[in-house]
């Protein structure tokens, strides 16, 4: 294949080259992957109002978020075990975001340890994702290391009591090759993904050793705990959404885990304006979920998204050509955001509101 000219081509190229196991795990959602579907479907029933004879012979693509700020309107979102598509993993994935001006955001479940990844930094910011583990000095342990290490915020991930019901993974009895571990928990207390029969090993996993009696009052004793912000990730409702701010967290990110939680869940678009209602003008937005055009972020930020994240093209590019596959697929969104700007007529991400968008709550 020529090199891919967008991120679907990027997935047909990426499955030539992961094994059928890690290709599942990456690929799936949750049951019937009706959420997952509807994460597309939504962004398409969107439709774009562009404005004429606007100049924009320059276009700004720069925005601040928690008040960093970011080169293009875009993060990679977190994802668990990276080196099944790439030996560099992580590393590689680091280096790409450094290189593009672009935030990545690191799993707890990574396959590099936090620490070897913070070592790719420039001057573009790294953030944390956590899994809040049954055994609170882990937890605590961790996010100091995270903090000494340079990352700038906390991204708490609280759609995930439980692991989803991921049935390629259980039939699969997902887990890891010996080669690889949980770089940043296997040092701390030898926690392993297990081997399993009849199940996906991280659902087990999981089930042992995520905390599943999370509160609000666990956001309120992270950020005891913390010095860093701490935004938190997998919100879908408005009242929710003004629970993490009255809880003390800076952004929110509306995402369902692309379609890996709860099958069925509302489509990220669909959850937006509700939340940019509620919230809107106290917190940073963020949204995930079937990013994968740059006229997808112009909607997402018609809507009151802030930025984006980008989930599993990040890996197809890995797994096609390391960093510079990852740095490829970041440029092609760029590009194409950059192209839906200047043809929607406007010329900086700031002039970006509801009036870009058919269905959206109100035209300006
Ligand atoms: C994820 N996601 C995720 N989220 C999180 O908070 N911690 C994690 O460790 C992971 N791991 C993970 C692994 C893989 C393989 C995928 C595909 C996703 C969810 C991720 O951060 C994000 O919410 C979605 O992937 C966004 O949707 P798209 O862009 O993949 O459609
Ligand atoms: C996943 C977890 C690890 O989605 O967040 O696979």
């Amino acid at each position: 294949m020529t090199r891919p000219i967008n991120l679907f081509e990027y997935e047909e190229l990426a499955k030539q080259h992961l094994e059928p196991m890690a290709l599942d795990y990456y690929r799936s959602g949750a049951g019937d992957e009706i959420t997952l579907r509807e994460n597309r479907l939504a962004i398409n029933r969107y439709r774009l109002r562009p404005k004429m004879l606007v100049d924009v012979s320059r276009r700004d693509l720069t925005t601040t978020i928690l008040g960093q700020s970011l080169a293009i309107p875009i993060a990679i979102a977190p994802m668990a075990f990276q080196c099944l598509a790439h030996p560099e993993g992580e590393l590689a994935t680091a280096e790409a975001a450094a290189n593009s001006g672009v935030v990545m955001v690191l799993s707890t479940m990574s396959t590099k340890s936090l620490e070897a990844v913070a070592a790719k930094k420039n001057s573009t910011s790294q953030w944390f994702q956590l899994y809040i583990h049954r055994d609170r000095a882990l937890t605590q342990a961790l996010v100091q290391r995270a903090e000494e290490a340079g990352y700038s915020a906390l991204c708490l991930t609280v759609d995930a009591p439980m692991l989803g019901n991921r049935e390629c993974d259980r039939r699969n009895q997902f887990t890891l090759p010996k080669t690889l571990e949980l770089a940043n928990l296997a040092s701390m207390r030898d926690l392993k993904i297990p081997k399993t029969t009849e199940e996906s090993g991280l659902f087990t996993y999981f089930t042992q050793q995520i905390d599943p009696s999370l509160t609000w009052k666990d956001l309120e004793w992270l950020q005891s705990i913390a010095t860093l912000p701490v935004l938190v990730k997998g919100i879908l409702r408005g009242d929710d959404a003004l629970k993490a701010y009255e809880y003390g967290a800076k952004g929110i990110i509306v995402s369902n885990h692309g379609g890996r939680q709860l099958d069925g869940a509302i489509a990220t678009f669909d959850a937006l304006p509700e939340i940019v209602g509620t919230v809107g003008d106290k917190i940073d937005i963020l949204v995930d979920g079937g990013i994968r055009r740059g006229t997808d972020i112009l909607k997402a930020l018609a809507l009151g998204a802030k930025a984006v994240l980008v989930g599993r093209p990040i890996l197809w590019g890995l797994a096609a050509e390391g960093a510079k596959g990852v740095a490829h697929v970041l440029e092609l969104l760029k590009e194409e955001l950059d192209l839906a700007m200047a043809l929607s007529g406007c010329a900086s991400i700031k002039d970006i509101d509801p009036s870009w968008l058919t269905n959206s709550p109100k035209y300006k």
